[in-house]
């Protein structure tokens, strides 16, 4: 079974973009801690990363139906993507939103998140270790078990 975690705009720049907000680590950091937590739980990742909204939405229909479930950080889309939330509304699976920083001590066009309206659950400000609290709970609801 797979989970796709999909990065949206400018996460590709992560550990150099506003290392202060972000931290140092980067997207490949994050990637091979995704693997390692889903393959702890006998599930693969597919790990993606644009900055095209389109091609977000083609990721999502991919993985809307049969997949073990999608983590989404969605970056500046998250506060601006109707066309997301509608992709993700059409999902079957669980959908975990995912933000590296703690958005609701940030500016105020920060608060607000389109795609929270279709996601299962949302973390913000766990740095990396989100991703890996998203799979875990995505292994879970696998399972069957309750959160
Ligand atoms: C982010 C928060 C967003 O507000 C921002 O536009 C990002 C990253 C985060 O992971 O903290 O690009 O989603």
């Amino acid at each position: 079974d797979t989970i796709l975690v999909l990065n949206g705009p400018n996460l590709n720049l992560l550990g150099k973009r506003q290392p202060e907000i972000y931290g140092r680590e980067t997207l490949a950091d994050v990637e091979a801690l995704c693997r390692e937590t889903a393959a702890g739980f006998g599930l693969t990742v597919d790990f993606r990363q644009s900055n095209a909204e389109h091609v977000m939405i083609d990721a999502i229909h991919d993985f809307r139906v049969g997949s073990a479930g999608i983590v989404i950080n969605a970056g500046a889309y998250t506060h601006t993507s109707v066309a997301l939330l509608d992709a993700l509304n059409t999902c079957e699976v669980p959908v975990i939103e995912c933000h590296i920083s703690n958005v609701h001590r940030r500016e105020a066009f920060r608060h607000h998140s389109y795609i929270s309206l279709a996601a299962t659950a949302v973390l913000a400000g766990f740095g990396k270790h989100g991703y890996a609290l998203a799979i875990r709970h995505l292994a879970h609801l696998r399972a069957g078990k309750p959160a």
